[in-house]
């Protein structure tokens, strides 16, 4: 199994390419089941999730052509409606062909994903919508078995509380429903309008994507269009934080600050001079150590669950005192001892997290188990004093693009060991 090694201590200079977002590539590839014709789709990362869908999609009979950053999905006809439980459970993105399935099939069968590391992440939400749209749901041998043989139709739709992934999964679905459908207290993350802008060019309406009431008014088909995947703002955040931790200054080209929402502001308190410049953002350490700042998780604009991670790896040598809430997942401070085992001080008292700054930490070798979890002790790793390696690196391949490559271009030791 592949290690990184990491050698710390160089700050970074340079310029990092921002990669297309994972988590939209991926719902906006779930949307080539809804047409017969050719969905094209630019700045996709070349990520294992991304593949992993991809096996999924040619499962149900998807023609694909991937060449660079730009992937062709043809949907011609769909050859098999069920999503099998090896593919699911390894990625649960994929559960949201259910939708799209249901829409355009009349049925589907799509195994359930089952619990994950960062917490259980039931599907309930999911279901709901579709059963509001006249889908039938059953479970059987851990498989959802879902039929609308009239097909969908439209529904009021009022989610108790905020999921991307249920706001993603209702939209996809209601494109192709009789009537209107009304997403109520809908999810604002970036990643929603973007799928909405390629719904759209496909000859979807819709019309609030991006605010909390979002109305969809379905049509009887889809058509084959060109959409541009936006900017991964995780990675974004992650590398603007890898500046804060080691020190230097980046241009994040590509990146925009307006998908990064209270992480800006948090990267600011603690001592980072963050601002658009041309092609992107520039991010720089303005001082000799970062300062303590608490954060809380929140949908967006909120601070992202996904960046808390490496906001702790941050936080680990900040002056001061820190505390971090998390909210939205109850299971995601797994880095916190891998951090401990580099020096960080770091105690957890259920969704709250305090870090007491120390003035530097030293390498190890640390295991995380999920994507962003090992992407904070990367961050850890290269401004700790000497060797870091981090297990599994499977992970990070799940969602960071070249993260070796882009990293040593700015100065970083770090190299990929294999087996
Ligand atoms: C998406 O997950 C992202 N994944 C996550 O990124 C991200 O952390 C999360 O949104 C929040 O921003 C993808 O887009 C592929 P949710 P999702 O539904 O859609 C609970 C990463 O590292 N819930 O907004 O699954 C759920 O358990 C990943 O790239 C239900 O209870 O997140 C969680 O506590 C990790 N029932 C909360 O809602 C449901 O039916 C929010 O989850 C659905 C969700």
């Amino acid at each position: 199994m592949d290690r990184l090694a990491i050698i710390g201590g160089r700050p970074l200079f340079g310029e990092i390419a921002i990669s297309g977002a994972k988590n939209s590539a991926l719902k906006v590839m779930a949307a080539s089941l809804l047409t017969d014709e050719t969905l094209t789709i630019t700045n996709v990362p070349r990520l294992a999730d991304v593949d992993m869908l991809l096996k999924l999609l040619e499962r149900h009979g998807v023609e694909a052509a991937f060449e660079g950053s730009r992937l062709e999905l043809t949907a011609a006809a769909i050859t098999s409606t069920e999503a099998p439980y090896d593919l699911v459970r390894k990625m649960r993105a994929s559960f949201n062909v259910l939708g799209p399935l249901v829409a355009r099939e009349g049925k589907a069968r799509v195994s359930l994903p089952g619990g994950c590391a960062i917490g259980a992440r039931p599907v309930d939400l999911h279901l709901k919508a579709l059963s509001a749209m006249g889908a039938s749901i059953d479970l059987d041998e851990g498989y959802v078995v879902a039929e609308a043989k009239n097909g969908l139709h439209g529904a009021k739709i009022d989610f108790p509380f905020v999921s991307v992934g249920a706001t993603e999964h209702a939209m996809l679905a209601a494109t192709l429903a009789r009537g209107r459908t009304v997403l109520a207290n809908a999810a604002c993350e970036p990643e929603i309008g973007d799928l909405a802008d390629c719904l759209v060019a496909m000859g979807a309406r819709i019309e609030g994507a991006g605010s909390s009431t979002i109305e969809i008014e379905g049509v009887d088909r889809l058509r084959g269009a060109h959409h541009e995947v936006l900017p991964d703002r995780i990675e974004t955040g992650a590398y603007a934080m890898a500046a804060g931790v080691a020190g230097g200054e980046l241009l994040l080209r590509n990146g925009r600050l307006d998908l990064l929402g209270a992480a800006v502001g948090a990267l600011e308190e603690a001592g980072l001079s963050i601002a658009e410049a041309e092609g992107g953002i520039r991010v720089k350490r303005a001082c000799d150590r970062c300062r303590a700042v608490n954060i809380v998780t929140q949908p967006f604009p909120g601070f992202p669950t996904d960046l808390q991670a490496q906001f702790m790896a941050l936080m680990a040598t900040a002056e001061g005192a820190s505390q971090i809430k998390e909210t939205i997942f109850e299971n995601r401070f797994m880095h916190a001892p891998e951090l401990a085992r580099m020096g960080a001080s770091i105690s957890v008292d259920g969704q709250t997290a305090t870090v007491r700054g120390v003035k530097r930490l030293k390498g190890a070798p640390v295991m995380a188990t999920d994507l962003r979890a090992s992407m904070s002790l990367v961050l850890a790793g290269l401004g700790a004093e000497g060797q870091t390696i981090i297990n599994r690196v499977y992970h990070l391949d799940r969602g960071f693009e070249r993260l070796e490559e882009k990293l040593q271009a700015c100065g970083a030791l770090i190299e990929r060991v294999s087996g």
